[in-house]
């Protein structure tokens, strides 16, 4: 039997090189191996969290959806879905939410953060807090259970929400008998923490992003601001301790690695070094740009695509749903 392997991205902001090495790449990689069985889908409403405005949540969202199909998600290998066109999930939800504890969700990092930070400036504890944000993980355990899913890819950031997710199915099948598998977390170790334009981890909450679509002309100006030192061109650099250098490696071949090592060694102008980036990364956005911009361009195809998505999903999801009803004594 194969595997589930499953993970969504919330529409909170736009997709940067960063998510794509970190996050899409492995998962994109871990659903081609024929022990998974994969289920990969859009988490709108995690996303209407965080994001009130209408039209952007809807941009967000089909921006989510074609960023996985540029990159190479193939919709007749992966299940691949919107979360809000699975309503067996929020009927999950409740029920779930019936069987966590209120301690367990106070001590969910991401609540915390919010609760700490408020206290820093005097705020109400719960300030800008609403209800979404304090159940979030217990419809993420929701989108988890619902597919018995056994594999979570994720980044380190979301564990204790795999782990919350466990203990839910715990409490749930110590009540009515073995009814949920228990998930696992899978952090892509090996996968590199990609550096943004400041040299920190490449992340929204930083603000040292690159945009994965960005047109030629303004990633040039992004990976131009890149900070460098003040070291003359015909210097000997230092390729390891070079954020150009990292970021070069990620998209450039084998062979470029190695001579772009040896220029660095010989003395490079961060000009041509920074000319030689654009080209490597740019050669790589390329294809998955023009059919971003493609899918973009056409919604009623993505509509398409995810809503096929969504009936392979509910193939699943609709009889477990009635199975876990029976078990709690609804009339089904
Ligand atoms: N919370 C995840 C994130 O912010 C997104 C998410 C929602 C998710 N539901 C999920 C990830 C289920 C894995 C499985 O990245």
């Amino acid at each position: 039997m194969r595997k589930t392997i499953l993970t969504g991205i919330k529409p909170t902001g736009q997709i940067h090189l960063g998510n794509y090495i970190g996050a899409i790449k492995p998962a994109l990689e871990l659903a081609k191996e024929p022990d998974y069985k994969a289920a990969y889908f859009v988490a709108d409403y995690h996303g209407l969290t965080r994001v009130h405005d209408a039209e952007e949540f809807r941009q967000l969202s089909y921006g989510i959806a074609a960023t996985w199909l540029a990159l190479g998600l193939d919709p007749d290998k992966v299940i691949f879905y919107r979360q809000s066109d699975v309503p067996e999930i929020f009927e999950l939800n409740w029920i779930l939410s019936c069987f966590a504890s209120k301690g367990l969700m106070n001590r969910a990092h991401a609540y915390k953060a919010i609760v700490d930070s408020n206290k820093r400036s005097n705020k109400d504890n719960d300030f800008g807090v609403n209800m979404g944000v304090f159940n979030y993980p217990i419809l993420m355990a929701a989108d988890i259970l619902m597919f018995k899913t056994e594999v979570v890819p994720v980044g380190k950031d979301q564990i204790q929400h795999v782990e919350i997710a466990r203990d839910i199915a715990e409490s749930f099948n110590n009540n009515y008998g073995m009814t949920f598998l228990l998930p696992e977390y899978k952090i892509q170790e090996d996968t590199a923490v990609l550096p943004g334009l400041d040299g920190r981890k490449m992340s929204k909450s930083y603000n040292n992003t690159i945009p994965l679509f960005e047109e030629p002309k303004k990633l040039q100006k992004l990976i131009n601001k890149i900070k460098t030192d003040s070291m003359p061109p015909e210097a000997p650099k230092d390729p390891d301790s070079s954020v150009l250098f990292m970021l070069y490696k990620e998209f450039a071949s084998d062979i470029e690695v190695k001579q772009m090592k040896e220029q660095y060694i010989n003395g490079i102008g961060w000009g041509v070094a920074k000319k030689e980036l654009f080209h490597v990364m740019n050669r790589f956005i390329e294809g998955p740009r023009e059919k971003y911009h493609e899918l973009m361009s056409s919604p009623e195809t993505i509509d398409k695509i995810l809503k096929e998505g969504a009936e392979k999903a509910r193939s699943i999801s609709a009889p477990f749903l009635k199975e876990i009803k029976n078990k709690i004594g609804f009339y089904v």
